[in-house]
């Protein structure tokens, strides 16, 4: 046997405690990669370590708080520590920042400072924790043959799309949180291609699709499963694949 037929290949999701990131940890199981499931609460991602287990797979839970600088240079240790590379990033762990104060319609009221907070909540998780975890994990992803990077970002990160007044969310209201730190994560997503073309790292941004999970309440019309398997087909992408892209699994999604 050759290395590659022997190469163990990692994947790391975070937030694979539910919902997508959970059932794009099983399917990436499924596939026969070791799965780490990133969980800010390790208890709770056992449920998902341990049906993956169940199904056959491999997979082990890191305590990962994309928020927290401790934590996540504590899951690059173990990772290192433990199989000494990466071969996929997930960053799947994301907040909608909805609630009663959260600024979902600016029409009607200038943020508060409250809302701020808010604000600045959605983005230290959905864009900095991002920047965060892909830049402690890129030592370990540089050693893989095959380095991917997925980022989980939204239909509604399309500045084309939401921009359409006639467009499919043009009778939604305006968010000031989630709708714009996913389009700064799409902006994101192209600075580390551009970073890490040269070093075989692709790097895409995912749309899964209106999706039933705790972050809408489950009001979405497709599964987590469904939402999964874009992220799925971008995080096991031939060399020739794309980098710097943002797709759906109808294909590109406009920026
Ligand atoms: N569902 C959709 O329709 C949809 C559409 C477009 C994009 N997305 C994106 O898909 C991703 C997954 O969302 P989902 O629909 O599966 O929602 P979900 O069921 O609410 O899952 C969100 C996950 O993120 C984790 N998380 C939140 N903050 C975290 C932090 N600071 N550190 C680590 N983990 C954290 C949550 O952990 P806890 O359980 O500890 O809270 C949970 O595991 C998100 O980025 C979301 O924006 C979803």
């Amino acid at each position: 046997m050759n290395e590659h037929t022997t190469h163990q290949r990692i994947a790391l999701v975070t937030g694979a405690n539910k919902g997508i990131g959970r059932a794009t940890a099983e399917q990436l199981a499924a596939l026969g990669m070791t799965v780490l499931v990133g969980a800010r609460d390790p208890r709770h991602g056992e449920d998902t370590a341990a049906a993956v287990r169940a199904a056959g797979g491999d997979a082990y839970v890191v305590a990962l708080d994309v928020t927290d600088p401790t934590t996540v240079q504590a899951a690059a240790r173990r990772v290192e520590e433990r199989f000494g590379h990466l071969d996929v990033l997930v960053n799947n762990a994301g907040i909608s920042g909805a609630g009663p104060s959260a600024p979902l319609d600016v029409r009607d009221q200038v943020p508060s400072v409250a809302d701020l907070d808010i604000v600045r909540a959605v983005f230290e998780t959905n864009v900095f924790g991002v920047i965060a975890v892909t830049n402690a994990m890129l030592p370990l992803l540089r050693r893989s043959p095959a380095p991917r990077i997925v980022n989980l970002s939204s239909d509604a990160a399309s500045l084309t799309l939401t921009g359409d007044p006639d467009g499919p969310f043009a009778g939604l209201p305006p968010v000031a949180a989630y709708t714009p730190s996913k389009t700064a994560l799409n902006a994101l997503t192209v600075q580390y291609a551009n970073e890490l073309r040269k070093d075989g790292v692709l790097v895409n941004a995912a749309a899964p699709g209106f999706c039933a999970t705790d972050i809408n309440h489950h009001t979405g019309h497709r599964t987590a499963a469904q939402g999964a398997a874009v992220v799925v087909r971008l995080a096991t992408l031939g060399a020739d694949g794309p980098t710097g892209g943002f797709f759906s699994e109808d294909g590109p999604v406009p920026w």
